[in-house]
């Protein structure tokens, strides 16, 4: 099989300056908590995307997605979101750069959280940018199984361009500029997880994550005799963005209720359940006393359930991943499997980002005792379920499972049994 950069020579003709190679990721616990200010546990994974990028001199960005055999064209000078999905993470993370001097940040969409301490300000000096560029991008991420290839996507290129261009961003500038590039280009609000999981990545390590401060700390993943295994769904909802938007609404909403009675909470970080029932559950049941008949009511309580859900969830989390990396640290992965059970419940049932089939997934492995933990991973309405079990045991689990997956929902069950690798890097 030709190499990436035999294959770049073949489409331009001319050598490429740099190849890079970003991996997907997985999410040990801390799902949709990124967002809120929590804790997230990722490490990146050996299933990655690699580009070959080279410069140019007419103006242009010259696109080649070798595994779809699709080309595309544009005018660097000019950037818009585009139709093509995958041309959004390469122009994305362009727009993010090429605007000279911009400012990233990870704030809630529109609240005053303002987080000054991760704002970054990028001025790109070296006008060569505006001469365009080649690229050859290919992968072996499972496409919408909720392992962030257009992350991936997004930091190859990113890291690439600072290479190509010697931008002196640092690898947290990349993951918020990518991440910018995500709200702008492809239209989902997500938060810096994937993004981040991807550039800093570590051969055995998990990273905590603090989404607030921003600061993480890598964790040896000593499994010994148990492997993470992914049994996707192959169910990609078309929902899932704007599903994914939603909540973040409905938490920002939960959040500045709690806030209007107690005023010194800042973010999901701060609030105790104690507070959500307080704030929240009240709530319902005083639209418990509405009128039944009127639909309007009924909508308004409605989502003051949802809200109260959401928050819930996103408080219990928060607390549950600091708990679950006390019991990484002292090697109690039975404890920490049962967390992720525990976190899927959540997800599914109060945060309702699960499905039928990942909820199906799970449930079918919940009471094998060479299962230490299976969840839902990622944004969800779909994707992966992550598990942690007995090396011995897998192979067997796996040929069950997707047997029931088969006759049950008539879908084949795709199986992954990932090994944790390095962040984005340059390929010699
Ligand atoms: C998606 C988003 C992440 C994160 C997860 C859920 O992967 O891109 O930012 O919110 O969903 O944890």
């Amino acid at each position: 099989m030709l190499t990436i950069r035999s294959q770049f020579t073949n489409h331009f003709n001319y050598n490429a300056a740099l190849v890079v190679k970003s991996p997907g990721r997985i999410n040990l616990i801390g799902e949709h908590i990124d967002y809120n200010h929590g804790f997230v546990l990722p490490a990146a994974i050996d299933n990655f995307i690699e580009v070959a990028i080279g410069k140019r001199s007419d103006g242009v960005i010259h696109m080649v997605a070798l595994d779809l055999g699709e080309t595309i064209i544009l005018p660097i000078d000019n950037l818009r979101p585009h139709a093509t999905a995958w041309v959004n993470y390469i122009i994305g993370v362009v727009d993010q750069v090429f605007n000279k001097s911009h400012s990233a940040n990870n704030n809630f969409i529109g609240t005053q959280n303002t987080l000054t301490n991760t704002e970054i300000t990028i001025a790109v000096n070296d006008t060569n940018l505006s001469g365009g560029f080649s690229i050859c991008i290919q992968g072996n991420i499972p496409l919408g199984a909720g392992l962030s290839s257009s992350a991936a996507v997004e930091c190859a290129v990113l890291f690439a361009l600072n290479e190509l261009y010697n931008l002196s961003l640092t690898k947290m500038q990349m993951a918020l500029m990518a991440q910018n590039a995500e709200h702008k280009f492809a239209g989902v609000n997500c938060g810096l997880m994937d993004m981040f999981a991807s550039l800093h990545g570590q051969k055995n390590k998990a990273i905590l994550l603090d989404c607030d401060s921003l600061a993480f700390t890598y964790y040896p993943l000593a499994l010994n005799d148990y492997s993470i295994v992914l049994f996707d769904t192959q169910i990609k909802h078309a929902l899932a963005s704007s599903e994914y938007n939603t909540r973040r609404l409905e938490c920002e909403q939960g959040l500045k209720i709690i806030q209007e009675k107690y005023p010194t909470v800042k973010t999901f970080r701060d609030i105790s359940l104690e507070q959500v029932e307080d704030c929240l559950a009240s709530s319902i049941n005083s639209t418990n006393e509405m009128k039944e008949d009127k639909l309007q009511d009924k909508t308004t309580k409605d989502n003051t359930i949802k809200v109260y859900q959401r928050c819930k969830y996103v408080v219990e989390e928060i607390k549950r991943v600091q708990l679950a990396v006390q019991d990484l640290a002292t090697g109690d992965m039975q404890a920490f499997g049962k967390k992720m059970f525990e976190t899927h419940k959540g997800l599914s049932k109060l945060y309702e980002v699960s499905c039928h089939e990942l909820d199906f997934l799970v449930e079918a492995v919940s009471n094998n005792e060479n299962v230490l933990g299976a969840r839902m991973m990622g944004g969800g309405f779909g994707g992966c379920t992550i598990n942690i079990i007995k090396k011995t045991a897998v192979e067997e689990i796996a040929k069950e499972l997707a047997a029931t997956y088969k006759k049950q929902m008539h879908i084949e069950l795709a199986i992954y049994i990932t090994s944790i690798e390095d962040g984005t890097h340059l390929v010699a």
